[in-house]
């Protein structure tokens, strides 16, 4: 793995490097970066922040918590299901073999995405394996994921991500009425989903401030991206959870590597990073496990969560099987989908084994 590393030997060499960082990131992403951690981490004693790319001195508050004055707090409708430590753990990369002429559409789709993506974060992993065995230092210069480069990356992906549960779960609600027919369980889950993957964006705008440029990419996303989804989900339902499904395995993969290079050292900005209150509320973090690393555990498992529904989805009749993730089971005894992590089955639950 490749990231630059950031001594942190005082505030002269800490600001030094990270004015480094600052240059390197302007020049390879042309991005403004406005890493905002000045909430988490101790001023030095100089005056200066130990770690701040900001731009201004003052953090700006993004989406405050809205208080009135008969109205203290607005919880989440959707409570989220608890993980433990050792679920979120033994989450693993995973990859569904695409077998039908649909699922290799859906995975070479998600290829192009992925492509797009890695283009507009930096983030080149074979190239920049290739290079590192020939030139360290090369490859280090030119393709080091940074923490704000993650960052960019992960508000790009779940921009993206927080679209087609919305769109599907619309499209059955009005499939539903129009047809007047139950839907069997489906529409709340897919809902649930783009509610998780909004989350997952807003904990993550509450730690990058936004560049203009980013602001568009996210309204990009939803102009194309959504109207897109509309469209396929009309057309073939089964392949866009397909689809659903291999983008979520990258999201596994790519928090996995954000976890690996944090274990590794080479993402020093984020060692001793907090979760914002909005992710400890969300997820009922517990006391002394509110860090970045458990932030992203807690992120994976749900993007596990997410492969593992779309590639089941993509396996049953869209128009007739129940949800088998909501589902009361003849054998509870039995392994079964649930909403949490119980019985992890990362490339999907066929039909045979659940209808
Ligand atoms: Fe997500
Ligand atoms: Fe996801």
């Amino acid at each position: 793995m490749i990231s630059t590393k950031v001594a942190t030997r005082g505030p002269t060499a800490s600001t030094r490097a990270a004015a480094q960082i600052l240059k390197s990131y302007r020049s390879s992403a042309g991005l403004r970066p406005t890493f905002i951690i000045a909430q988490h981490v101790q001023p030095a004693r100089t005056g200066q922040r130990s770690f701040s790319s900001s731009d201004s001195p003052k953090v700006k508050e993004f989406f405050v918590q809205k208080q009135t004055d008969k109205v203290r707090k607005t919880p989440a409708a959707w409570s989220h299901p608890a993980y433990t430590e050792e679920q979120m753990n033994a989450v693993t990369v995973a990859h569904r073999e695409a077998k039908t002429f649909s699922d290799k559409a859906a995975l070479l789709a998600v290829k192009f995405m992925r492509w797009g993506l890695d283009t507009a974060t930096g983030y080149r992993h074979e190239k920049a394996v290739a290079l590192n065995e020939k030139d360290p230092e090369a490859a280090r210069r030119k393709y080091a994921m940074t923490e704000e480069k993650y960052m960019i990356r992960n508000v790009f992906l779940e921009s993206i991500a927080g679209v087609p549960g919305m769109v599907a779960g619309m499209l059955r609600h009005l499939h539903s009425m129009r047809r007047m027919k139950r839907d069997n369980g489906w529409i709340e889950t897919l809902l649930e989903e783009s509610y998780n993957e909004r989350m997952h964006l807003l904990v993550f705008l509450k730690m990058q401030r936004p560049g203009r440029f980013m602001r568009f990419m996210v309204l990009a996303a939803q102009g194309v991206w959504c109207n897109f989804m509309f469209f396929a989900y009309l057309v073939s339902p089964r392949m866009v959870h397909r689809l659903v499904g291999y983008l979520e395995e990258e999201a596994v993969y790519t928090y996995t590597r954000q976890i690996k290079d944090l274990d590794a050292g080479l993402l020093p900005k984020w060692e001793k990073l907090q979760a914002p209150e909005i992710a400890v509320d969300y997820w009922k973090m517990p006391e002394g496990h509110r860090s970045m690393r458990d932030l992203l555990l807690y992120i994976r498992a749900d993007e596990s969560k997410h492969r593992e529904v779309n590639h089941t989805f993509g396996n049953l009749d869209q128009k007739e099987d129940p949800n088998p993730f909501v589902s009361e089971y003849r054998d509870p005894e039995k392994p079964h989908p649930t909403k949490g992590l119980a019985y992890p089955k990362p490339t999907g639950w066929e039909r045979h084994e659940i209808i």
